[in-house]
């Protein structure tokens, strides 16, 4: 079968590679793709929302599966496209998506049906927002309620610092139409972890889980990131509060989801917050694969990830039971020097030739015109590697990061250090 996976960062890297490891899949395209994608898929230069150019190219190559990646073209309906003509497609409709589109959606929806989240009030107007916030105190959380690329959250230790998170988002609008409603939420404190679950409709499969570093420092200092490592497993948290998060929150979620009249179907990612009493809580819904989880996720996944995709978008996800291996995987991301704030592009990339104990999926790069690998974003490569715990993934990773060579290379040391210390403990 062939398949066009969307999308054009590390976590589509990382679906092309466990695609290609099913021997029913054929040709493998990627719209657009990056650098690295290239090396193992045909990349396509059609924008990810470009519906009608996707779907002509799609019945041109016979495409059996499209699989969405990112929430953008989700949102704008990717899904519905496909299935209106008629190609089988991965991912969740326009309806089922704003569940990430929408923290105020969201919230309603957990407020509904008893799914524990940090308390919240939402708000349109500017002055109702700061009259309940200075009724609060800090730590408090102010978050804009659509899109903002990871960076609609502020955490502030502080209420000058929330009153100015407030007016950024609703006065100087520096998030565009996603923070004209905002979002302010209990300040909740503990262990983060993403459970990560193929759901379809009713059935929820949850992955193995896997924690995000968000700031862009060591010791988690300064502002959040889309990402900048993950880990999997995740071995201080217990099994019974994952499974208890599955229970409480996931299952939940997507029943409530259909009851809605929006059942979701794709990936269905849970942020959570184990809080130190083991309570799990939801701090977002994302209506995908999540990036940089995605790339310690499945190279754990054993069963072939084509089989999985099409019982999802078929509704037969009750017959599938997915395999894991009991290794542990580390993705330590470069980035570009400035990134999250402004940053270079067009940089020289060394040394990649020189990688041996790791997978280097690719997030911001491109050939320049003269066939050279260059830096073309903030995030650039997710280094990663797999071991029998998570000592020695960290190990053959960081062994390999030091390999790569751009000028204003940028990363943190210390990804799946928590885990370590924790079990030291
Ligand atoms: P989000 O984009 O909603 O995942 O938020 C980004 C980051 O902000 C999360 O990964 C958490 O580290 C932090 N965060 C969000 N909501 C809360 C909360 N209610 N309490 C504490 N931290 C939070
Ligand atoms: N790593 C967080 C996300 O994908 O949203």
């Amino acid at each position: 079968m062939n398949v066009l996976v969307i999308g054009r960062g590390g976590r589509e890297h990382a679906i092309v590679w466990a695609l290609r490891k099913s021997p029913k899949v054929g040709r493998i395209y990627c719209a657009p793709g990056n650098a690295g994608i290239a090396q193992m898929a045909e990349c396509v230069p059609i924008g990810e929302k470009a519906f009608d150019e996707l779907g002509r190219f799609a019945r041109e190559r016979e495409i059996g599966l499209v699989v969405v990646g990112p929430e953008d073209p989700l949102l704008a309906g990717a899904v519905d496209y496909f299935s209106s003509i008629g190609i089988p497609v991965f991912g969740p409709t326009k309806a089922a998506s704003e569940i990430e589109g929408s923290k105020s959606f969201a919230k309603g929806l957990m407020a509904k049906y008893g799914i524990p989240t940090a308390a919240y009030a939402s708000f349109d107007d500017h002055g109702e927002a700061l009259a309940y916030l200075r009724g609060r105190k800090a730590p408090v959380v102010v978050k804009a309620d659509g899109l903002a690329a990871g960076k609609g959250v502020t955490v502030a230790r502080t209420m000058e610092e929330a009153e100015a998170a407030l007016k950024a988002a609703m006065l100087d609008r520096v998030f565009g139409d996603a923070g004209s409603r905002v979002v302010i939420e209990e300040f909740l404190e503990g262990q983060e972890m993403s459970v990560l679950s193929f759901v379809d409709g009713e059935t929820v499969l949850p992955m193995v889980p896997a924690q995000d570093h968000k700031p862009v420092f060591d010791g988690d200092q300064g502002p959040n990131t889309g990402g900048m490592g993950t880990y999997s497993p995740v071995p201080h948290i217990p099994d019974a509060v994952v499974e208890k998060a599955v229970d409480t929150i996931i299952r939940p979620a997507a029943r409530a989801m259909v009851k809605e009249g929006r059942p979701f179907r794709g990936v269905l990612f849970t942020g959570l917050m184990i809080t130190p009493e083991g309570e799990p809580k939801v701090i977002e819904f994302n209506c995908r694969f999540g990036d940089p989880e995605t790339q310690v996720v499945l190279p754990r996944l054993k069963t072939d990830l084509l089989d999985i995709m099409l019982a999802t978008v078929e509704g037969r996800l009750a017959d599938v039971r997915p395999e894991w291996s009991e290794e542990a995987a580390v993705c330590v991301v470069l980035a570009s020097g400035g990134y999250p704030g402004p940053y270079k592009k067009g940089l020289l990339i060394r040394g990649l030739d020189r990688v041996e104990q790791s997978i280097v999926f690719h997030a911001g790069t491109v050939f320049s015109a003269d066939g050279a690998m260059v830096t073309d974003g903030g995030r650039l490569l997710g280094v990663t590697a797999t071991g029998r715990d998570l000592a020695e993934a960290r190990a053959k990773a960081y062994a390999d990061v030091e390999k790569i060579e751009y000028e204003g290379k940028h990363y943190r040391t210390d990804i799946g250090l928590k885990a370590l210390k924790a079990l030291d403990a």
